[in-house]
């Protein structure tokens, strides 16, 4: 596989990450339904795993069968020429396991080799986005290297954020990675990467804390970034989904609509109707 130059390694167009360092907020849930969803529309998804937990990995357990023998640790760090795993006819994933951990430490030392650290997968994921349609990268829950070169390589980002609990740092930390990794010329910069959306999850209609958490996120973060104005609701179809590795519309077809109208809006127009 030929990969292109450091210099060369921009973000590609069609590549999209969701993030943000807290954990269990629907990012991994979010990449396996946007990629049904363009699925359905019958685009060629790339998943990408940059989680050493593999949750997006594990999801797919039904299908996988065995463990997996190549993952992002071999493209990451030996550059290797990992062939990613159908799942179906429009749905392949470049897994992960727990050998991924490592490549964070691999990071940190390459800026002494004058190597631009947040830009790698940037550089090895661009022959595979030149493949698909769409790519879509599942971060890790930290902002770790792995979540920077996760970002280093989108042109467009995600960001889930619970309705369930208040968590009033999480925003502006994940906010303030983002542009700082606009402008680190010395780690690798990528200046072209936007907000997409701000995504409100596991909405709880019968609990009482989530309307007042969603209007929080409105009126702090509402004036500089969209917030899709449909959160994603906490329903035990999606428990039911992991359970046996399909896409919540397999289990619910209204909310399999909702990621429909999500992708079609968010990921497929290039701007806010
Ligand atoms: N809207 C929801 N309704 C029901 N369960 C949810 C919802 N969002 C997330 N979960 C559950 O919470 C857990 C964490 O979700 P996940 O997508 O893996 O989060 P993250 O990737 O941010 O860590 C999973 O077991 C998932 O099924
Ligand atoms: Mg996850």
């Amino acid at each position: 596989m030929l990969f292109p130059s450091l210099e060369d390694a921009q973000s590609q167009e069609n590549i999209l990450a969701i993030g943000m360092q807290k954990g269990g907020v629907g990012k991994t849930l979010t990449a396996v339904n946007c990629a049904a969803a363009a699925a359905r529309k019958k685009l060629h998804v790339l998943l990408v795993d940059m989680d050493p937990q593999a949750s997006l990995t594990l999801y797919f357990k039904h299908i996988l069968k065995s463990p997996v023998k190549q993952t992002m640790y071999n493209l990451l760090v030996e550059g290797a020429a990992v062939e990613p795993i159908r799942l179906n006819k429009y749905i392949s994933l470049l897994p992960a396991n727990i050998d991924l951990a490592a490549v964070n430490q691999l990071f940190a030392i390459l800026l002494a080799t004058k190597t631009l650290p947040n830009r790698v997968l940037a550089r090895y994921l661009a022959p595979y986005a030149q493949q698909a349609d769409l790519v879509i990268i599942d971060c890790p829950p930290s902002l770790d290297p792995l979540t920077i070169n996760g970002l280093g390589a989108a042109r467009r980002v995600i960001v889930p954020v619970s309705c369930e609990e208040m968590a009033e740092d999480a925003v502006p930390k994940i906010i303030q990675t983002i542009k700082g990794l606009r402008r680190d010329e010395a780690m690798g910069a990528n200046p072209q990467l936007e907000v997409r959306c701000i995504l409100p999850t596991q909405y709880n209609s019968r609990g009482s804390s989530s309307p007042r958490i969603l209007q929080h996120i409105k009126d702090h973060y509402g004036k500089e970034y969209y917030i899709y104005p449909e959160p994603v609701l906490r329903r035990e179809a999606y428990q039911h989904a992991v359970s046996e590795s399909v896409d919540v519309g397999a289990k619910d077809g209204e909310l399999g609509a909702y990621w429909d109208t999500f992708v079609e809006s968010m990921i497929l127009q290039r701007k806010v109707a």
